[in-house]
């Protein structure tokens, strides 16, 4: 199966996903993580798209898709849950991957659209705090970990993504060309739409309902 999940930035792709490959079972694949891997580990591209990645812009459609393609085509999607994590990001990159998934006549596709508000989403990104290790993320005030600044799992020292010091860059790239994917899955009559303002445990209950 293949599950991709929309929201806006902070609508908690990330922290459900996490759940989700911890407990579950899902194989979870993010375009941000792959991308602010390849800024770490300075490869060509990575040099190239990091400061457009802090500076909360958004990356050209034809790198997205030859790294979303490559997850695709690296991945069994008839015996795993894959979630697919920030792909696609505007029609543009919806039609590519329906084209895609159309060429390997694969139908087993769950589209859930994570809803926050403007409010939450910029309380919930000033707030966040990253692990530099596992990559797992924390909130100061919602999800704290057990000793301030540090990682439960690893004893990473928890740092913030740069990206998050330009949210409202990110919003409006969000609304400008992701929001229209609401309506285009909602006229595909594909779209779960799942409150995303409840506590994680009732969103990860949710979300496993809907890809039983
Ligand atoms: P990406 O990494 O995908 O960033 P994003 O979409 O902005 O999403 P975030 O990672 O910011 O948020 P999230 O929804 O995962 O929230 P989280 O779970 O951390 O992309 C980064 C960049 O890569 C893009 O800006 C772009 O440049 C590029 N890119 C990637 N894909 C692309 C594409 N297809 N096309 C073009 N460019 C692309 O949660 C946020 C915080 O809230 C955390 O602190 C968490 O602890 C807390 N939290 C989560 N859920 C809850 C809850 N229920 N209650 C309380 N707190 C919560």
């Amino acid at each position: 199966m293949l599950i991709i999940f929309l929201g806006a930035p902070g609508s908690g792709k990330g922290t459900i996903s996490e759940k989700l490959v911890k407990s579950h079972n899902f194989k979870h694949i993010s375009t941000g993580d792959i991308f602010r891997k390849m800024i770490k580990s300075k490869t060509p591209l990575g040099n190239k798209l990091k400061n457009l990645i802090e500076e909360g812009n958004l990356v050209d459609d034809e790198t997205t898709w030859e790294v979303a393609k490559e997850t695709l085509e690296n991945s069994d999607l008839k015996k795993e849950k894959l979630i697919l994590d920030g792909y696609p990001r505007n029609i543009f990159q919806a039609k590519l991957l329906r084209k895609y998934l159309e060429s390997i006549n694969f139908k087993n596709v769950k589209i859930i659209y994570y809803n926050v508000s403007d409010k939450e989403i910029l309380e919930r990104l000033s707030g966040r705090r990253m692990c530099p290790i596992c990559g797992k993320s924390y909130h100061l005030k919602f999800v704290k970990p057990k000793v301030k600044g540090i990682c439960d799992d690893d004893g990473g020292e928890l740092y913030q993504r740069k990206d998050d010091m330009n949210v409202q860059v990110r919003i409006d790239a969000y609304k400008e060309v992701t929001e229209p994917l609401i309506d285009f899955y909602k006229k595909e009559k594909k779209l779960i739409i799942i409150d995303a303002e409840m506590n994680i445990e009732d969103i990860v209950k949710k979300t496993l309902e809907v890809t039983s």
